[in-house]
């Protein structure tokens, strides 16, 4: 049954607006075209295609192996599954690291594949990139703490900002981030007390992957929250089904079926 009631696609302003008024905002990874239209049907605010593709969906160990080409494919996919739902590009590896007409197009590219916005990772040396693609007319969605394309400087998928110079750190870049124009900004894997920190902070909102409660709303990848790969299960990861075993139990069913010639019966057959 589709409980969706709220059909309207959310738009940037209004995530600085659901900050103010206190609503939380929740979020979902999204990369093809059949879950794009189940979460259409759903009330989740907005969709991430996010990166992490390159793990999810290609099977790689890291999200350096995305690239713009990649992350157009899927957008569309989404875009064409999901035309309710803001959705969120992600500039893949490096995207943002050529030059400002390398960069461009490639927000181009994820625009015109049917993003809303585009989601970069880190701060340092994007500054006047990231103002100049919000001049463009384009809506840019920071990303602090453990930015995965940063992985092997971090030296592994590492909880960040422990430190107390490491926290300020990300506190003065996501200040600088909201100042430069971003409208939202994902903090991923950082204590609680400092997503909480940021949070109150900035008047754009705060989306949380492992930082805690205290943010202004929530992401997780839809696989991971689906229990697709159970023995996933990092601190910050709840589990709202057993999507392996369901999914698991229902191809088992078909193969017994079809063993035993009870698939399909009569119904199931054209006269
Ligand atoms: O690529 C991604 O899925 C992300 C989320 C983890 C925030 O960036």
């Amino acid at each position: 049954m589709n409980t969706n009631k709220k059909a309207r696609k959310l738009t940037a302003p209004e995530f600085i607006r659901r900050k103010a008024s206190g609503e939380k905002l929740s979020m979902l990874t999204c990369y093809d075209f059949w879950s794009a239209q189940i979460l259409n049907d759903s009330p989740v605010d907005c969709l991430l295609v996010g990166d992490s593709l390159s793990m999810v969906m290609h099977g790689h160990d890291s999200t350096v192996y995305a690239d713009v080409e990649l992350m157009a494919l899927h957008v569309k996919a989404v875009s064409r599954g999901a035309p309710n739902k803001f959705i969120i590009g992600d500039m893949p590896f490096l995207a943002a690291r050529k030059g400002l007409a390398p960069t461009m197009d490639a927000v181009g590219e994820l625009m015109q594949a049917g993003a809303n916005c585009v989601k970069l990772e880190g701060e340092l040396g994007q500054l006047d990139l990231i103002q100049h693609i919000v001049e463009s007319g384009v809506p840019v969605m920071g990303h602090l703490g453990l930015t995965p394309q940063s992985v092997e400087a971090f030296g592994g998928h590492k909880v960040q900002g422990k430190s107390e110079a490491a926290a300020k750190a990300i506190i003065e870049s996501a200040k600088r981030l909201e100042d430069a124009g971003a409208f939202a900004v994902v903090l991923e894997c950082v204590p609680a007390e400092l997503g909480k920190a940021v949070t109150a902070q900035l008047s754009i909102p705060t989306i949380g992957i492992g930082a805690g409660a205290d943010v202004d709303g929530q992401v997780l990848v839809l696989q991971d929250m689906l229990g697709m790969t159970p023995n996933f299960k990092p601190k910050f990861l709840r589990h709202y089904a057993n999507g392996h075993q369901t999914v698991g139990d229902a191809v088992a069913n078909f193969h017994s079926d079809v063993q035993a010639g009870t698939f399909p019966n009569e119904a199931e057959s054209y006269a």
